[in-house]
């Protein structure tokens, strides 16, 4: 996909609550060979965004820069910004780059949610390769608003950083005693509202755990507040970029207890038609 850079000045906004933006400076109609608003990523200062760019008229397109990005990018009214874009053509590949010995699970979709529990004792057996890529895979297959994707996954198995990030939490000894532990994050540019963020990582942090599950394997899912001692740790420890929040974590390995199912359908908290 060609990118395309320029230099351009960061309008300020004529009114309170007008946008701020900076006018691309070719017919991005044209060029991108689309119509209306037009799906595209790339940097602004070195930092990454994607968005839509609007069209004005006559060819004319703009690239808005919400306060977040204003600030991530560090520019302000009336600066030279360097912009780069590209047309932001989401992929419709079932994977990109997974291994091709992806693990199958015998468990049929119904079974492994009603006998999902949390697994929070491991035995010492190591997790392989291609069974982190699956359950990493089963991540990438979740739902997200407006199919961004904002996730990333870091995957630690490395005995000292797992003690550390359990060493450094209030209550996840549980990642001590893990063979592995996923770190799930979200891109905050790429998913600007927060509360999408949330849920898109929240989907794959779910899909996850259920293919642990479904695997054989056991995990538990440590939830991590936002602005926390251990978030800010984690940010340290895992080198996040300032745009990239950790959301949650799942620890992972093979188990050494068994929890037992039990019915939790409850009657009184489902309505139908009408609360
Ligand atoms: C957002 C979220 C955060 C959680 N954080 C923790 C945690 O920090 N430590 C923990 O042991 N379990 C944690 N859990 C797991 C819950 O305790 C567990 O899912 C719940 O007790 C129900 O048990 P089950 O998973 O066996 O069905 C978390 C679950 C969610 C959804």
């Amino acid at each position: 996909m060609k990118v395309h850079s320029f230099q351009a000045i960061l309008n300020k906004p004529e009114k309170v609550g007008a946008l701020s933006f900076v006018t691309i400076p070719f017919n991005a109609s044209q060029e991108f060979q689309k119509k209306g608003r037009i799906k595209v990523k790339g940097k602004v200062n070195n930092c990454v965004f994607r968005t839509n760019l609007i069209p004005k008229g006559n060819g004319v397109y703009i690239l808005v820069l919400d306060k977040e990005l204003r600030n991530l990018a560090g520019v302000n009214y009336g600066d030279m910004l360097f912009v780069e874009i590209e047309l932001d053509e989401v992929s419709n590949l079932v994977s990109i780059g997974a291994s091709k010995n992806l693990k199958v699970s015998s468990m049929d979709v119904i079974t492994a949610i009603t006998t999902r529990r949390s697994i929070r004792e491991f035995t010492d057996q190591d997790i392989d390769d291609d069974t982190i890529q699956t359950i990493v895979n089963a991540g990438f297959c979740a739902p997200s608003a407006k199919n961004k994707r904002p996730w990333h996954f870091i995957v630690i198995r490395d005995k000292k950083t797992l003690f550390d990030l359990s060493n450094n939490s209030l209550d996840h000894q549980v990642i001590q005693g893990s063979a592995c532990c996923v770190i799930i994050c979200g891109d905050k540019v790429i998913q600007g509202m927060n509360e999408f963020l949330i849920e898109d990582c929240s989907a794959s942090i779910q899909n996850m755990l259920l293919t642990i599950h479904g695997l054989g394997l056991g995990g538990v899912w440590c939830g991590i507040c936002s602005g926390s001692k251990e978030s800010k740790h984690i940010n340290e420890v895992i080198e996040l970029p300032v745009k990239i929040i950790p959301i949650g974590m799942i620890a992972i390995g093979y188990p050494a207890e068994q929890n037992e199912n039990y019915d939790r359908f409850d009657k009184s908290k489902v309505h139908y038609e009408k609360w």
